[in-house]
């Protein structure tokens, strides 16, 4: 049987790195995504072109309740089995304290935290079923706190503390573990100048921004390993040490 993996916001950039290493080892890959459509859809083409039906699409805003349902049940009627979930989609931008509105928080924990827990809730039958692994990506940043963006750190620290509990909670059918990276690319819409870049690089003990190949070999060796759970694996150049 075929192995299916569903990564959420992989039509773009760290999501469509993991899509494409899976496609390319021979997996059906399911590519989420919100507002990046014609993404999603080159992406599956070109997975398509080269074997057909190896690629689905899916679409839904992990904000709102009925749209998860919604990802749920056409992932449910894509696949038997689900494999591999990847909880890769977020949204990043700076609440500074003062202009905190509830439309930040909405957005910032439904996406980073609450999507992420309900797509488990209701593909865990399927996961079960086939022994297969939950994969969080998560932020290096959290351990030291980061000024300004206290909506997204606590997201991502709940998908930390939600990592550790379902890890005990669905094992030993299936394992849920994190990814932690680092700095990998600049911000969608950002552009860092070449002062920005080389500050970030000079904190970084390996001398290099990550890229969006080092996350997906890092998801492809938590899939094939066997016996972790409950970890976060930092994929950042030694820049938390
Ligand atoms: N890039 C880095 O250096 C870095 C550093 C630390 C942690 N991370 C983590 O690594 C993961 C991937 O990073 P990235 O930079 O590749 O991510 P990204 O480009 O910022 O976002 C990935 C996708 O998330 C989707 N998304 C955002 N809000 C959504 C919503 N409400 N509902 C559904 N989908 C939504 C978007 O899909 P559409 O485009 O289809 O709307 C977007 O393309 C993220 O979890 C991020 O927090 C990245």
């Amino acid at each position: 049987m075929n192995k299916t993996i569903f990564v959420t916001g992989g039509a773009k950039r760290i999501g469509k790195a993991i899509i494409e290493l899976f496609a390319s080892d021979g997996w059906k890959v399911i590519i989420h995504y919100n507002n990046s459509k014609a993404d999603a859809e080159t992406l599956a083409n070109s997975i398509n072109s080269k074997k057909a039906d190896k690629a689905f699409i899916v679409q839904g805003d992990l904000d709102k309740a009925d749209e998860v349902n919604n990802i749920i049940s056409k992932v449910n009627d894509f696949t038997d089995n689900v494999n591999l979930l990847i909880n890769n989609a977020s949204t990043f931008y700076p609440t500074p304290i003062d202009e905190i509105s509830e439309d930040h928080w909405e957005k910032l924990i439904g996406s980073n935290l609450k999507g992420p827990l309900f797509l488990i809730q209701g593909l865990k039958e399927k996961l079960k079923k086939s022994n297969g692994s939950i994969i969080n990506i998560t932020d290096t940043n959290l351990t030291k706190g980061v000024a300004n963006y206290s909506i997204y750190s606590a997201a991502k620290a709940g998908l930390e503390a939600i990592t550790k509990g379902l890890a005990r909670e669905l094992a030993p059918e299936i394992k849920v573990n994190a990814i932690a990276p680092g700095a990998m690319l600049e911000p969608p819409d950002v552009t860092w100048t070449e002062e920005q870049k080389n500050r970030v690089i000079e904190s970084i003990p390996l001398k290099r921004m990550g890229s969006e190949k080092d996350i997906a070999n890092a998801v492809k060796f938590l899939a094939h390993s066997e016996y972790i759970t409950g970890q976060i694996i930092k994929v950042d150049g030694g820049r938390s040490l």
